[in-house]
C-alpha cells in the first residue's frame, strides 16, 4: 500500500496518528510524507506500521509508540515510567514569564516526571539554579537523559516531596497527581504510571502534603506554583491560605501562590 491509502482509508485511528506513525517507520518529515503520496512502503514498513497502529488502538499514547513528545517547544523524550507531558502544564512557563526571574532566584520542580517543567524553565532563564525532584527514579533517569539531550544544567534528587530536599526556593513548581481514584480515566491514561496519576479518594492527597512542605522550603514573597483540577482549585485556595500562600494567579489548570511571610 502506498502513503495516500494509508491516510485516505486508514480509519481505525485520527489521521494525525497515522501521519504521526507514518513519520515514525519511515523517518521522513511530515512535509515528505505528504508529498509523496504515491510511495508504496515496503513489506517491513508495513508490518512496522501495522504494529504501531495496533498498539494505538489499544489506547498505547502515541508519545509512548514514538518515544517523544514536543513541550513549550522541546522534544522529550518519554517512556512509560513518566507521564506524557500535557500542553496544558505549558501555563507554568507562561505564568513563570509574569514574574520575570532574576540571574540570583532559584527554582525546584517538584515531581518532575520527564523532566518538562523544570527542563524548559531552565532554557528559557539558563542563568536561575534550577532543581528537580521525584519519588520515581525510573523518572529520574528519563528526565537526567532529557536534561543531557537538551543541554541543561539542571540538578536532579530522588525524593518523597522535600524530605530530601534542604533548601528554599523562589519558585516552586508542583504538577503532581491530582485525579482522584474512583475517576473515569481513558485507556491511555491507564497506561501512565499509577503514581503520576491518582492521588487518593479527592484526589488530593499528594497536594495536602506538598503545601506545609512547600511553604517552609519558599523565599518570604517567592512563588507556589500548583496544577490540580479546576473544581479543585477552591479546596488547594483554602489549604493553602493556611500556610501563608496567597492566591495571586491562574491559568487555566494553574494556580500560583506568593508566600506572604
Ligand atoms: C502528574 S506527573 C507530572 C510530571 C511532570 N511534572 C509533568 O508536568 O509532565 C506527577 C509526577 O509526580 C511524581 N510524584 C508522585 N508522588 C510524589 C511524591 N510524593 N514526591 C515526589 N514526586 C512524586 C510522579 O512520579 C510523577 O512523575
Amino acid at each position: 500500500m502506498n502513503i495516500s491509502s494509508f491516510l485516505g482509508d486508514y480509519a481505525l485511528i485520527d489521521r494525525i496518528d497515522t501521519l504521526v506513525i507514518l513519520e515514525f517507520v519511515l523517518q521522513k518529515d511530515r512535509a515528505w510524507i505528504l508529498a509523496h503520496g504515491d510511495y508504496e512502503l515496503n513489506a517491513k514498513q508495513q508490518q512496522k506500521f501495522e504494529q504501531l497502529v495496533k498498539k494505538r488502538v489499544n489506547g498505547k499514547p502515541l508519545a509512548y509508540i514514538i518515544g517523544t513528545k514536543e513541550f513549550y517547544g522541546h522534544d522529550f523524550y518519554v517512556t512509560k515510567d513518566v507521564l506524557v507531558p500535557r500542553p496544558e502544564s505549558e501555563a507554568f512557563l507562561d505564568l513563570l514569564d509574569d514574574y520575570k526571574p532574576l540571574p540570583s532566584q532559584s527554582l525546584i520542580d517538584v515531581g518532575t516526571g520527564s523532566g518538562a517543567l523544570g527542563i524548559s524553565a531552565k532554557i528559557a532563564y539558563p542563568f536561575i539554579q534550577v532543581t528537580a525532584t521525584d519519588i520515581s527514579k525510573h523518572a529520574l533517569k528519563v528526565a537526567q537523559k532529557n536534561a543531557a539531550h537538551l543541554n541543561v544544567d539542571v540538578k536532579f534528587v530522588r525524593s518523597d516531596l522535600f524530605s530530601y530536599i534542604d533548601f528554599k526556593y523562589d519558585y516552586i513548581f508542583a504538577n503532581l497527581p491530582y485525579v482522584p481514584t474512583n475517576f473515569d480515566v481513558s485507556a491511555e491514561v491507564l497506561s501512565e504510571p499509577s503514581i503520576a496519576v491518582f492521588s487518593g479518594q479527592d484526589g488530593l492527597d499528594c497536594i495536602k502534603m506538598f503545601i506545609p512542605q512547600a511553604t517552609q522550603h519558599c523565599n518570604k514573597l517567592g512563588y507556589v506554583f500548583i496544577e490540580s483540577l479546576k473544581i479543585q482549585h477552591k479546596k488547594v485556595k483554602d489549604l493553602a491560605n493556611n500556610y501563608n500562600l496567597k492566591l495571586v494567579n491562574t491559568n487555566n489548570l494553574v494556580q500560583v501562590y506568593q508566600k506572604t511571610n
